[in-house]
């Protein structure tokens, strides 16, 4: 019997081991972590439970009998963080740079099913060169069948791709369909084509970082939600993350113990607003200051930053919190924006993970390059997704909120269910200066007449009350009582009952 166990350990030695020493040390060098490695950080102490440890590829084109890895490039199993369970795939690049045959495809849509079957998110960890080249067809079919699974487990649970290293050809488009893509800086990069054929096809010559680094993804492409700085960092950031989720859109949030009182006063907040309309003011003090322990997990922060979407905890329960930030553009909706908002916004009612939303909108932003851009469709991109949710929806508005942009940020025409506004709020279909420009243009060379129409219009519409007078906002709160009233209106919301009409999907603008 001894000899058998020798056997097992010396196999799982052989797996264990990857692509070798040498292989693993370039990795270190790198300032990457190897695959198991990331697996321990992320998951908790002695929880992984391993899956497909011994399966090897089946190709023997190009010399590939010989050249066998157990595992194949792929570690894949479950465990658990802070104690809940999470299905897990992590790319290892010492084995064949981590690409992607049959055999390895066929690992991942294991635990893809597993996790769909059992309700727990799964989170991938990449790092790897593309298709295994020598495998042709099979390797593009085993991408497929990764892909078809990412579809179908979108909006049941949560999907986590984090890129650790190379991400290229086929697989950027699993990461592209789960819900958030988490970068690490400086070591991983993430692009369809890589420079070099770039530069034959387009002429075009561009560094790995440029292309597909995490600053450019982060902050201008907008097709990550997040960079950090090293492995550890990112890893610790997901686990902080999972736990603002449910595992699936079957269950709760986990209910996180707080000791903040959910009636805490925030006197700082009466002074938030500057006395000039246009001086700008930081919107994440408000939703710092609203949510317990002022927690808050930012999804894309530095992409889009007009808007800010963040998870946070009320009484201990996850909510979605959207706010325009006056700092960055005025807080105006542009494109960018519209987008990143609009995907928050449905991830969270997919999630039953209900809405806040702080409002401070000049607009849209104007001009040809957003025209051209087709802000029409990406706007109503936040639109739909507004008023598709039937998850709670309560909405503060704390200055403006203008124009068709105060439609779109959960107004109460939108089902939005509580909406509130600080006395400070300016409800209008735009700002004085522009609207008296326009309804008095004949009176335009007359500075004195123009000034008493700016004031007629302020005092009529640079407020919440004729808005309040028609029921559009239910009630006008003092601005240091928000939390306290956010969650009063949350707590009855607890049993919120609403669904859309039948229909096999919606046909959102895309
Ligand atoms: C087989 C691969 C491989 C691949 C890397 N390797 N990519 N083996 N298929 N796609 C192997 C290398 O031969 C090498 O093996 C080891 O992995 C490490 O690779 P290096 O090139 O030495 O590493 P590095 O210099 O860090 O460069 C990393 C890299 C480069 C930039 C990712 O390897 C690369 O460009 N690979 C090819 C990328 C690519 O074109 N993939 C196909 C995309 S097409 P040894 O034995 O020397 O350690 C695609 C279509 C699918 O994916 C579409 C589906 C929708």
């Amino acid at each position: 019997m001894k000899h058998i166990l020798d056997e097992l350990e010396n196999r799982r030695a052989l797996a264990q081991a990857g692509g070798g020493a040498a292989r693993i040390e370039k990795q270190h060098a790198k300032g990457k972590l190897t695959a198991r490695e990331r697996l321990e950080i992320l998951l908790d102490d002695g929880s992984f439970e391993e899956y497909d440890m011994f399966v090897e590829h089946r190709c023997h084109d190009f010399g590939m009998a010989d050249k066998t890895v157990p595992g194949d490039g792929v570690v894949t199993g479950q465990g658990t963080i802070h104690g809940r369970l999470v299905y897990v795939f992590a790319k290892d690049f010492t084995v064949m740079g981590g690409s992607l045959s049959l055999s390895h495809a066929q690992k991942i849509c294991k635990v893809q099913d597993m996790a769909l079957k059992n309700g727990a998110p799964i989170i991938g960890l990449f790092d790897a060169g593309g298709a295994r080249i020598q495998e042709g067809v099979d390797a593009l079919g085993g991408y497929a069948e990764v892909f078809q699974r990412n579809v179908l487990a979108s909006g049941v649970i949560p999907q986590i791709s984090v890129i650790m290293g190379p991400c290229a050809g086929g697989d950027v488009y699993s990461p592209a369909m789960t819900d958030f893509i988490f970068m690490v800086r400086d070591t991983s990069y993430l692009y369809v084509t890589g420079p070099e054929v770039v530069k034959t096809v387009t002429n075009e010559v561009v560094t790995h970082e440029e292309l597909g680094g995490a600053k450019m993804h982060a902050k201008v492409s907008g097709v990550a939600e997040g960079a950090f700085d090293n492995d550890v960092e990112a890893l610790t950031q997901v686990r902080r993350l999972i736990n603002f989720l449910p595992a699936s859109n079957r269950e709760e949030p986990p209910h996180w113990p707080s000791f903040d009182e959910p009636e805490r006063l925030a006197p700082v907040l009466d002074t938030l607003i500057p006395a000039n309309p246009n001086m700008p003011y930081d919107m994440k003090e408000l939703v710092a200051s609203v949510a317990d322990e002022g927690d808050l997990f930012e999804i894309m922060p530095e992409f889009g930053a007009n808007i800010i979407t963040a998870f946070g905890r009320l009484e201990g329960k996850t909510v979605g919190f959207v706010a325009n930030q006056p700092m960055v553009l005025a807080g105006v909706l542009d494109i960018d924006a519209s987008k990143k908002a609009a995907r928050f916004v449905r991830f969270c009612d997919a999630f039953e993970i209900p809405l806040v939303t702080f409002v401070d909108v000049p607009g849209f932003l104007p001009g040809t390059k957003q025209e051209a851009g087709g802000l029409i469709k990406h706007g109503a991109k936040l639109l739909f997704a507004y008023a598709e949710a039937t998850v709670p929806k309560v909405t503060v508005i704390t200055r403006k909120a203008y124009g068709g942009a105060y439609d779109v940020m959960a107004s109460k025409h939108l089902r939005g269910d509580v909406n509130y506004a600080w006395p400070s709020a300016e409800i209008a279909v735009m700002g004085a200066k522009g609207a008296v420009e326009i309804i008095f243009r004949g009176e335009a060379g007359d500075p004195e007449k123009i000034a008493a129409r700016t004031k007629e219009y302020e005092d009529n519409f640079a407020n919440p009350f004729i808005a309040a007078q028609r029921g559009y906002i239910d009630d006008v709160i003092m601005p240091h009582s928000t939390r306290k009233r956010v969650i009063r209106s949350l707590r009855t919301l607890r049993n919120k009952n609403l669904s859309n009409p039948w229909k096999k999907h919606d046909n959102i603008p895309l």
